[in-house]
């Protein structure tokens, strides 16, 4: 059986991106309140490995809001042509601005306008004012590079515990815990 679950992600992430019809790398991300309680929506992961597994996003969203609350987050993996899913809990930390630049900088131009031109999870009066605020950041980095707006940046969940879920035949599904520990990782199979 796998020892390293960051490996056997890799394994699994790389035949998603083989079999889904689109966005292997989308997951839910569910938060919670300073009270407890939860929120869900997907994401997209951008980046994995030992220290961890993050995402972008806009700190002034409700997801934001809550991981600044309450910095523990768990992510979740559906691949459906392969009846898998992974489960990662874990705490979470900011990105360096570095990292965050870095990334920015790999988006398409678009994407980066609207970032500038979106107050994420602020309710618009009317769609056209989305459109107007582009408008305004298209014009203000006219021929420019787009920096990245200071309440955009990334989110790096640190995982504790690992899940890998697959289906079998018979609902005999198998189930791969993995928790983190001083040393290393300890395993366990759980009931389907
Ligand atoms: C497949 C998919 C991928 C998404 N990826 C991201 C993402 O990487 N970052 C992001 O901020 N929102 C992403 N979204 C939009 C979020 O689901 C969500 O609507 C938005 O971030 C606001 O969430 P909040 O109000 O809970 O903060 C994605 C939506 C879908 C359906």
């Amino acid at each position: 059986m796998a020892d390293d679950p960051i490996k056997l992600f890799d394994d699994w992430l790389a035949e998603a991106r083989a079999a889904e019809l689109n966005d292997p790398e989308a997951m839910a991300l569910a938060t919670a309140d300073g009270e407890g309680r939860p929120s869900v929506r997907m994401v997209l992961l951008k980046g994995h490995g030992v220290d961890g597994f993050s995402f972008f996003t806009n700190v002034g969203s409700r997801k934001g809001e809550e991981l600044a609350a309450n910095p523990v987050a768990s992510l979740l993996f559906h691949w459906k042509s392969l009846r898998r899913q992974v489960r990662i809990d874990g705490s979470i930390e900011r990105v360096s601005d570095a990292e965050a630049d870095e990334y920015f900088a790999t988006r398409g131009r678009d994407s980066q306008l609207g970032a500038w031109a979106s107050e994420q999870s602020r309710p618009l009066d009317h769609r056209g004012t989305f459109e107007t605020r582009f408008e305004e950041a298209r014009m203000r980095f006219d021929g420019g590079d787009v920096p990245r707006p200071p309440y955009w940046t990334g989110f790096r969940l640190l995982p504790e515990r690992i899940e890998f879920w697959e289906d079998r035949p018979h609902r005999l599904h198998h189930r791969r815990l993995f928790t983190r520990r001083d040393d290393g990782w300890s395993i366990g199979l759980l009931y389907p």
